[in-house]
């Protein structure tokens, strides 16, 4: 028999009471991406980038881990805990780097350039990782990169802005896999010099995953974790945000004194929301509390393969 579980919430329950109620009894911890919604970062036990997560999912005490960001990200918490329960509040929360690098077009590109070093961007499936020798973030890509013996050929996938970036940083030439995130593609440049003639005093912060016309412009580029701190530490008491604008959130809570602007994006949307991160919600959270579910689950031997290349990492991080 199929389990079925409500959705249906108590209106007189207090949400932020109840998922800290069971986050005792189930003896949980709750890691949060800097690109969840407000609500959901106010009650994470640990909001970092992705290398920050990862490194507290590795080394956690705690029985279960609720993921609140993307499935990629629940996958890498559970390649690292395999015995652990690990939820994901909606298996839904993809993301387009992943969904552009199909494992088997991979193993095919990979047989393409033999000799070559395989360093994947953790913005991957299980099965991606499965093929890579080593993984990636967006704060540790380039001094990985730099790790590496000069004349070592390398792949670097999936995303084509990050792998330019990476490329240009280290001087060396990189084969790229073409994926991109549609966020950080969003971004319009004449948009960005719009808002620097009006706001002359601002410094153009930018995540590497933006394109290199925006990218050009940028007074500093770095990871989440990379672009908060450096808000903390300059002297500029402005900044132009070129990433998803969930990071405002704990940018403002830092330095409350400062000003904080996100980057328009092209179109007159809200594509500087990451459409995937933005599908978990609170109430999501509680369910996927109280319910247990949705779990992640990966084929055994996949995550095993998957292990080593994400323990490289952590190793040379
Ligand atoms: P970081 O948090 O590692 O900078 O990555 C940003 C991102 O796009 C996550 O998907
Ligand atoms: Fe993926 Fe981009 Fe969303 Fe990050 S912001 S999860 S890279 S789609």
């Amino acid at each position: 028999m199929v389990a079925t579980f409500s959705t249906a919430i108590d209106p007189k329950l207090d949400l932020f009471d109840e998922i800290a109620r069971l986050k005792q009894e189930m003896n949980a911890i709750i890691l949060a991406h800097y690109y969840q919604d407000p609500d959901i970062q106010d009650i994470a036990d640990y909001i970092g980038d992705s290398l920050g997560l990862a490194r507290q999912a590795a080394t956690t005490d705690a029985e279960v881990i609720v993921f609140a960001g993307v499935h990629f990200m629940a996958e890498t918490a559970k390649i690292l805990n395999p015995y652990k329960q690990v939820l994901l509040p909606d298996l839904a929360a993809g993301c387009s780097l992943a969904d552009q690098c199909p494992a088997d077009q991979f193993a095919a590109f990979i047989a393409r350039h033999p000799g070559h070093i395989v360093i994947s961007y953790i913005n991957c499936s299980a099965a991606v990782k499965a093929l890579s020798d080593i993984i990636c973030t967006s704060s540790n890509a380039v001094s990985i990169v730099e790790q590496l013996p000069k004349d070592q050929p390398i792949i670097f996938a999936p995303d084509r802005n990050l792998g330019k970036y990476v490329s240009e940083k280290t001087g060396r030439n990189l084969v790229l896999w073409q994926g991109a995130c549609i966020v950080h593609e969003t971004f319009s440049e004449k948009k960005l010099i719009q808002l620097k003639v009006q706001y002359p005093d601002a410094e153009i912060i930018a995540h590497p995953e933006c394109e290199p016309h925006v990218l050009r412009h940028a007074d500093f580029i770095g990871s989440t974790t990379g672009l908060l701190k450096y808000t903390q530490t300059s002297q500029k008491r402005s900044f132009i945000v070129v990433t998803e604008s969930g990071i405002l959130h704990q940018m403002q809570r830092a330095r409350p004194d400062k000003l904080f602007i996100p980057a328009p994006p092209e179109a007159n949307c809200a594509c500087n929301e990451c459409p995937y991160m933005r599908l978990n919600t609170l109430e999501k959270l509680y369910l996927c509390m109280r319910d247990r579910t949705p779990e992640i689950m990966l084929d055994p031997q996949i995550a095993e393969r998957a292990l080593q290349p994400i323990e490289r990492m952590l190793a040379m991080s």
